[in-house]
């Protein structure tokens, strides 16, 4: 039957292990190219910009002998030109899989909804759940685990924060978010992640709480996709949670520190901690190529 992943829980607990092994196994890979997709389309649909979701999915499909074929909203209107019921119904028809990033997430669930093959979700404004995995792979290869790790996110209560929220309903992490009232994470998902009972979860407006004794530090910038209009406002709002020297020597010695990318260096952190030597970005960045051809060959195989 086929599965759609459009958030981590979408996968259960061993379901997600078994992605993460098959990453650092495909990432021992690289550069090879497998049969996977052979002569299988993934459409990937981009509604909003994108560097390494769309660089990283259409390498990853390449390298899983598929081929990808990039739509923007300036072909199919989604919702305006025609319904995405319809827009679902019609790609089925040509492609063995569909990868979309688009602000709405009620428009991912619609597409998958109607979609005889399997969605990824390549990021809306809710949840960015490929982002969060690779992020996952990364903290194996640099603390050889990730369960229990203090994980402390500073800044904005935005699409990663409630993707983290996400991955600790199954399992196990130590997540600290250090945030305002006014920008703290989806509520309905805070409360999934503490119903889970799996995680320990903590929301403190004390940046020095958040990482204290963290394993990973991460941050995200303060004005996502679709709210840059509010760039200065919550820069005022957060300035205190920016990750900077500072900050770092409250968490542990051996700490990694982890974005997403894009950034706004001198904004949520500073230039001396990206390039610094607990920096592991690129590494995540990397990491978004190895997960989601893991992703994609789960995917693959409940078809
Ligand atoms: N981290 C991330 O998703 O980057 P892009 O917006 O460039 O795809
Ligand atoms: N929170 C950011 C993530 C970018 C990858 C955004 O949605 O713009």
């Amino acid at each position: 039957m086929k599965r759609d992943f459009l958030a981590i829980t979408d996968f259960n607990e061993s379901e997600i292990r078994e992605t993460l092994k098959l990453a650092g196994d495909l990432k021992k890979k690289k550069g090879q190219i497998l049969d996977v997709l052979k002569g299988k389309t993934v459409a990937c649909i981009f509604q909003e910009p994108s560097l390494r979701t769309r660089v990283s999915f259409e390498v990853g499909i390449h390298e899983l002998g598929g081929y990808s074929l990039y739509v923007t909203d300036n072909e199919i209107k989604l919702g305006v030109r025609e319904s995405i019921h319809d827009v679902a119904k019609v790609l089925s028809r040509y492609v063995a899989m569909i990868e979309i990033r688009t602000l709405s997430h009620d428009n991912v669930i619609e597409l998958a909804r109607h979609s005889m093959v399997p969605v990824i979700n390549g990021l809306t404004d809710l949840l960015h759940p490929c982002q969060i995995m690779g992020d996952m792979q990364t903290i194996i290869e640099h603390k050889g685990k990730v369960d229990n790790m203090k994980v402390a996110y500073l800044g904005d209560g935005n699409n990663v924060a409630n993707s983290w929220l996400k991955a600790a309903v199954r399992i196990p992490i130590d997540l600290r978010i250090g945030t305002r009232k006014e920008t703290m994470p989806d509520e309905g998902i805070v409360q999934e992640a503490r119903d889970a009972g799996r995680s320990k979860i903590a929301i403190t407006e004390d940046p020095k709480e958040a990482v204290r004794g963290a394993d990973v530090i991460y941050t995200d910038v303060w004005a996502s996709m679709g709210q840059k209009d509010k760039a200065d406002s919550q820069a005022d709002l957060l300035k205190n949670y920016q990750v900077n020297s500072r900050l770092l020597a409250a968490a542990d010695k051996d700490c990694i520190v982890m974005h997403c990318l894009p950034a706004e260096r001198g904004r949520e952190i500073t230039d001396d901690v990206i390039d610094g030597e607990h920096s592991v970005v690129f590494d995540q960045a990397e990491n978004r190529l190895h997960i989601q051809k893991a992703i994609m060959v789960k995917l693959a195989s409940w078809m």
